[in-house]
């Protein structure tokens, strides 16, 4: 373990963290693993999970290929998670899909895999996690949302931003319903960070406008955001509940 993460108190925990992968959720798995977490790191993208895994500092991670539109598969790498373990401490909700539309352009099957991927899955494994983590007395959510949830979608981001408006509300009412168990239940509101997805279906123009509107000055990098997802899964964020911490250069201030 990095002895200047054991404030963070990770120590001996197990978390779940969902696009571990790529971006901000391998970062924050990554971070996990350092601060002595035993990591479940799963994502729809097998091979590039496996590398992910591979890579953590310390032992006992899993990689798990899993595709979040399939509800049953989140049931059960909970129920597979909380037997292998013996506990379930820390869930991370990062993954999420993006493909850039226009509102005329987004028939029924593409509503129906952002709904499900994005907003279906966290529901589902906040329940499930929620389940396992209430025999252990303490734990800790936290679902990754967007500011185009409370602003509305940038650049054919329409659909999108409505998964991550659910996302805030779901937060708060898991939040209410888990917090007599001892288990936090946060929302990270990341703004433009540099990741694959920020860049998918965007030109120098349409960045550059995003930029420009940044008071930092910059797109943030994978790891500023996971840092934080890391803060509200520790035990340094304790007393914070149903919160939406963003992580955005101060692009949105509210
Ligand atoms: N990058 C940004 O600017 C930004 C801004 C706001 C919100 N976010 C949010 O941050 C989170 C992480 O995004 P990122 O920027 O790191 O993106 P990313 O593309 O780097 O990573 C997303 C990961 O999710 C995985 N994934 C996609 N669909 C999946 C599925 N069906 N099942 C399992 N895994 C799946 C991908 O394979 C990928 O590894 C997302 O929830 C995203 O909406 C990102």
């Amino acid at each position: 373990m990095n002895q200047e993460l054991s404030i963070l108190g990770l120590g001996g925990r197990v978390a779940i963290v969902t696009g571990a992968a790529s971006g901000i959720g391998k970062s924050a798995a990554e971070i996990l693993a350092a601060a002595g977490a035993r990591v479940v790191a799963c994502d729809v993208n097998a091979e590039g999970v496996k590398a992910a895994v591979a890579g953590f500092a310390g032992s006992g991670h899993a990689a798990e290929a899993i595709d979040l539109a399939d509800l049953g598969a989140c049931d059960t790498l909970v129920r597979r998670t909380a037997e292998r373990e013996g506990r379930l401490d820390i869930l991370l909700n990062v993954a999420a899909t993006l493909r850039r539309l226009d509102i005329e352009d987004i028939d029924e099957a593409e509503w129906d895999r952002l709904m499900n991927v994005n907003l279906r899955s966290q529901y589902f494994l906040c329940r499930a996690a929620g389940e396992a983590m209430k025999s252990g007395k303490w734990g800790r959510i936290v679902n990754v949302s967007s500011g185009a949830g409370l602003v509305g979608g940038f650049v054919g981001a329409t659909a999108y931003a409505i998964t991550k408006a659910g996302i805030m509300t779901l937060t708060k009412s898991f939040a209410k319903d888990l917090g007599p168990h001892g288990i936090t239940v946060n929302t990270l509101s990341p703004g433009a960070i540099d990741t694959p997805m920020q860049r998918t279906g965007m030109t120098r123009d349409t960045l550059e406008a995003a930029r420009s509107r940044i008071p930092l000055g910059r797109m943030g990098l994978p790891a500023e955001c996971a840092r934080a997802a890391v803060f509200l899964a520790s035990d340094l964020a304790s007393y914070i509940t149903g919160h939406i911490l963003a992580a955005d250069g101060g692009f949105l201030m509210r």
